[in-house]
């Protein structure tokens, strides 16, 4: 099998950065060269060392002065929402009842499905992303339509039919028992082939009845390995109407712990208006509160308290949230990150969001033995970021001094026009889109 090389400066990070100085979290080869064979990276390091190590007949991409770093991730996006980006609403349930649950409808059609999933791996791809958590519709064709989709491109993915009862239009409602039914085929079907992983996908509390959750904790108990995605604590219209529903338990997050939802593996979104018993619950059980400040602000659903989470020992991850988010870059989504946080009076270095973009999220996700790094025996997805790619961009770049400048620019300014390549399984996927 033929190798392939990888030349330019390299970033990886090896721990999570303590702030903005802080050189020991990462490796940076101004140099340096990823040497890839059959999807996976086999070495890293200086460029001068790498010749000797493999066949004459590898084939050379010179990406200098471009910086290579692991593939982004995205924690939490919903592929059947693409038309649904930049819908004008007051709060989440207008937009969820206005227009989410109109579009979602649409995916009861195998041909839309395929076609928008298609459309939706593009964008990815486009935007450097190179792994995603992904929530399709009620309709499990949704699902197999995504999962065919990313097999065919051989992407790491996670995935799920969403499971709602309640709440929503008839075609968007499942019963308890066929959204079991349906989870447990798909998830035995795709879980585990190529690099897709399944999610079992409540979509939140306000759309599953007691009957589906039991069913979701079911599911859970006999796929431990499985990942859990939902909604939680994003909107105060939202927490209220869950207190409705469920008067009995103590709060939202100890609705999804009363069915035996969180763990390691759970992926909670927004976890916005959080109390200190409920951000216990997640520190207690190691469930991850997800982060979507583009979809917060345009939502306008409040502002996520980073400190506060990282001060109770709560895995984070970040994510685009795309449509209620408004970008597929996560370099779009750690700028908009950066600003809520500095509304909150809370510091994000250019290390911590590149951080949180690659390894942080691969952590978030239990799967940075595989992705988030450029480490030998990774899997060899990769991105290429060319701080040159504007002309204002340029023009900046002249006063950058460092790493840390070069990188807060990238994602001040930058957008897909920054991602001069990315690799998916050691394959070059954005120049070989239309
Ligand atoms: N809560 C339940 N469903 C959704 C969704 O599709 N988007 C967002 N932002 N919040 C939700
Ligand atoms: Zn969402």
């Amino acid at each position: 099998m033929k190798s392939k090389i990888l030349r330019g400066r390299l970033l990886t990070f090896v721990s999570e950065p303590a702030g903005s100085d802080d050189h020991a979290s990462y490796r940076y080869i101004e140099d340096g060269a990823v040497v890839i064979a059959e999807g996976k990276i086999v070495s890293v390091g200086e460029w001068s060392d790498a010749l000797s190590l493999v066949a004459p007949k590898a084939e050379i991409v010179d990406h200098r002065p471009g910086l290579i770093l692991p593939g982004f991730i995205d924690t939490h996006i919903h592929y059947p929402q693409m038309q649904v980006i930049g819908s004008y609403a007051k709060d989440l349930l207008e937009w969820l009842n206005t227009y989410t649950f109109i579009e979602e409808q649409r995916f009861s059609d195998e041909t839309h499905a395929a076609r928008i999933a298609s459309l939706f791996c593009d964008e990815l791809v486009r935007y450097g992303t190179t792994t995603a958590a992904v929530y399709c519709t009620v309709h499990p064709q949704s699902a197999e339509a995504f999962f065919a989709e990313a097999k065919k491109r051989d992407m790491r993915m996670i995935a799920g039919k969403v499971m709602m009862d309640r709440n929503a239009p008839e075609g968007l409602r499942d019963t308890p028992q066929q959204s079991y039914d349906d989870t447990k085929v798909l998830l035995t079907k795709w879980d585990g082939v190529g690099r897709l992983h399944y999610a079992i996908t409540p979509r939140f509390a306000l759309t599953s009845s007691h009957e589906q959750l039991e069913m979701a904790q079911d599911l859970a108990r006999q796929f431990p390995d499985a990942y859990i995605q939902t909604h939680v604590n994003e909107s105060l219209g939202e927490i209220a109407f869950a207190k409705e529903l469920y008067p009995n338990l103590p709060d939202y997050v100890g609705i999804y712990e009363h069915y035996g939802l969180l763990g390691p593996k759970t992926l909670l979104g927004h976890c916005i208006h959080m109390n200190d018993r409920e951000i216990e619950a997640l520190a207690e059980t190691a469930s991850v509160a997800v982060f979507c400040p583009t979809s917060n602000l345009f939502i306008g659903s409040g502002l996520f308290d980073r400190r506060k989470m990282l001060e109770a020992n709560v895995r984070i991850g970040v994510a685009t949230d795309v449509g209620g988010g408004t970008s597929f870059s996560m370099l779009r989504t750690l700028d908009e990150g950066y600003k809520v946080l500095q509304l909150r009076g809370q510091r994000l270095s250019p290390l911590e969001s590149f951080f949180m973009m690659t390894l942080g999220n691969a952590r978030a996700l239990s799967l940075e033995h595989k992705i988030g790094s450029l480490e030998p025996g990774a899997d060899a997805d990769i991105v290429v970021l060319d701080a040159h790619a504007l002309p204002h961009m340029t023009l900046k770049m002249e006063q950058v001094e460092s790493l840390s400048e070069e990188l807060f620019l990238l994602q001040t300014c930058g957008d897909d026009r920054v991602i001069a390549e990315t690799y998916v399984a050691g394959e070059a996927a954005k120049s070989r889109l239309g």
